[in-house]
């Protein structure tokens, strides 16, 4: 059972506590489709307040952060920038690695100081950090200025902790370790006005023993098909081009269903049919793709010929300490299916350099994978040990320069690979999804091609492109990390 918090009891609201024990945890309960409501005591509960949200971490943050966005505009609060005047800051964090936190940590600490030109200013830390002891002892111990503690089950209950924080004036901690139920229908703000995130399951049951994602995130819960595609199909008609199905292993997608067989091939068959004009999906473990999801994909049509496929090592030996519970070899077949099926498919991938124990012979044979795969990119990261995960009791651990040096000659085959995948583009015409203006140059429009590769171009400038447009553009010149080119139409 959760622990109730002891210490500091004056200054907490009497809430729940994570455990990572109980995280790990999958018991047989059956997950209830609630819906979202707002009880009538929340209204307004922001009305005239200004809210700051920070998002760290991967699209299902991102996602999350748009659920939030929507629960707290709707209680009446309105978004801003602006650091001193927030009257509410919320901090949407990430545990993958040991950076990700200190990144939280560094914010928390420069918000000391808006808190004190601001004294009536909430903040409030959610996502994944919480879910770990761990944080919580850091948040009691260091920053007791924190107003609201809350973790990934439960960002239905944000207005009552806003509600409490501010009638008790007192910090409230309440973190779930067990998932709770699905919500359906919460209000969502989403970031982009043409492409938009759809979770189509939480949680995830993989448990390689380096990563944290099981613990804070909880089983895997599938949400029901008829939900997913009339979000799609409401999508289409409010104008949105792009839609990206996200999971932690959406391959394992309806493995939780007992009343209905259904996977994640049959939902994409299904969404093939909708009105959506491009239909991508993250992120897929090699283990459960099937041979159903790989026809699937095969459809073509809005299903994108993009794959992100994180491989981890290329060495057979590190991927079974990983617990990865697959071969090189049956990774490989995979991957060569795809191609052999969808000639112009794009792939990238998630490669973990220094895992404990990694030999120079398992690093190298990681290299001649990305390689023979060719990859158009690659996200490489070091290894990065998570309490409470079986790999952080790993021995074996190399030298900082040594894992530097391995992240660097990584991606230097990376790079070089993903610059000829990007050569092949050179005078063809592509498809791009304009996004608008680029960053760093305002006169060059940006977006992104089937195949999900970023396209700097140049704008016709007596037809102008729109946000959303699909439009065709000649690609002159190849970059490692993205494309340039002329639109031509
Ligand atoms: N569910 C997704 C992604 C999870 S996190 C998947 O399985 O692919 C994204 C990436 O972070 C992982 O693919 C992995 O490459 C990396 N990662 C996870 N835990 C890590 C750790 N402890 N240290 C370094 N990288 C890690
Ligand atoms: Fe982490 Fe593995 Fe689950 Fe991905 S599949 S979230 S790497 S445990
Ligand atoms: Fe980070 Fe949590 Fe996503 S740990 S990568 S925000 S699931």
């Amino acid at each position: 059972m959760a622990k109730k918090i002891k210490m500091n009891e004056e200054k907490y609201t009497t809430l729940v506590e994570p455990s990572l024990k109980e995280a790990r945890m999958r018991k047989k309960n059956t997950i209830e489709i609630n819906q979202f409501f707002l009880e009538s005591k929340y209204f307004n509960l922001g009305a005239g307040k200004h809210y700051l949200l920070k998002t760290y971490g991967c699209q299902g943050n991102m996602a999350d952060s748009e659920k939030i966005a929507g629960i707290l505009e709707l209680l009446g609060y309105e978004k801003t920038e602006n650091e001193v005047e927030a009257d509410l800051v919320l901090f949407n964090t990430c545990a993958i690695r040991e950076n990700a936190e200190e990144r939280v940590y560094g914010e928390l600490g420069r918000f000391n100081k808006f808190k004190k030109q601001n004294p009536n200013m909430m903040i409030g830390i959610c996502g994944c950090m919480p879910q770990e002891e761990k944080t919580i002892m850091t948040i009691k111990n260091h920053f007791p200025q924190i107003n609201i503690v809350f973790g990934t089950h439960n960002i239905a209950s944000l207005p009552e902790y806003i509600y409490d924080a501010t009638k008790n004036q007192k910090n409230v901690i309440d973190v779930l370790s067990v998932e709770g139920n699905i919500y359906e229908n919460i209000p969502t703000i989403r970031e982009h006005t043409k492409k938009a995130w759809v979770n189509i399951m939480y949680g995830c049951d993989e448990f390689c023993t380096y990563c944290i994602v099981p613990y804070t995130r909880g089983k895997e819960r599938s949400r029901r098909p008829v939900d997913i595609i009339q979000e799609v199909e409401e999508l289409a008609h409010q104008g949105y081009v792009e839609v990206t199905l996200l999971g932690q292993n959406v391959n394992a997608y309806g493995k939780d269903f007992t009343d209905i067989k259904y996977t994640f091939a049959n939902l994409l068959k299904d969404l093939h049919k909708t009105s959506i004009k491009r239909l991508r999906f993250t992120t897929s473990h090699p283990r459960d793709l099937d041979n159903n999801t790989i026809e699937a994909m095969a459809l073509g049509g809005n299903i994108m010929p993009h794959f992100h496929l994180p491989v981890q090592s290329g060495s057979n030996e590190v991927l079974k300490r990983m617990n990865r519970k697959y071969t090189k070899e049956e990774y490989l077949e995979k991957v060569n299916k795809l191609k052999s099926l969808i000639p112009d498919i794009s792939f990238t991938t998630d490669i973990i350099v220094a895992f404990p124990g990694e030999t120079e012979e398992q690093f190298l044979e990681t290299l001649e994978l990305v390689k023979t795969v060719g990859y158009d990119g690659a996200y490489t990261f070091i290894y990065s040990p998570r309490e409470g995960t079986p790999a952080a009791k790993f021995e074996n651990h190399l030298t900082e320069e040594e894992k530097h040096q391995r992240l660097e000659r990584l991606n230097e085959v990376v790079n070089e690979y993903a610059l000829k995948g990007h050569q092949k583009y050179e005078n063809q015409v592509v498809e791009v999804l304009v996004e608008g203006p680029s960053k760093n140059n305002k006169d060059i429009l940006t977006g992104y091609t089937k195949q999900n590769m970023l396209v700097n171009f140049n704008d016709n400038k007596e037809h102008p492109c729109a946000i959303g447009d699909l439009i065709n553009v000649k690609i002159t010149k190849a970059y490692s990390w993205h494309l340039f080119g002329e639109v031509i139409n």
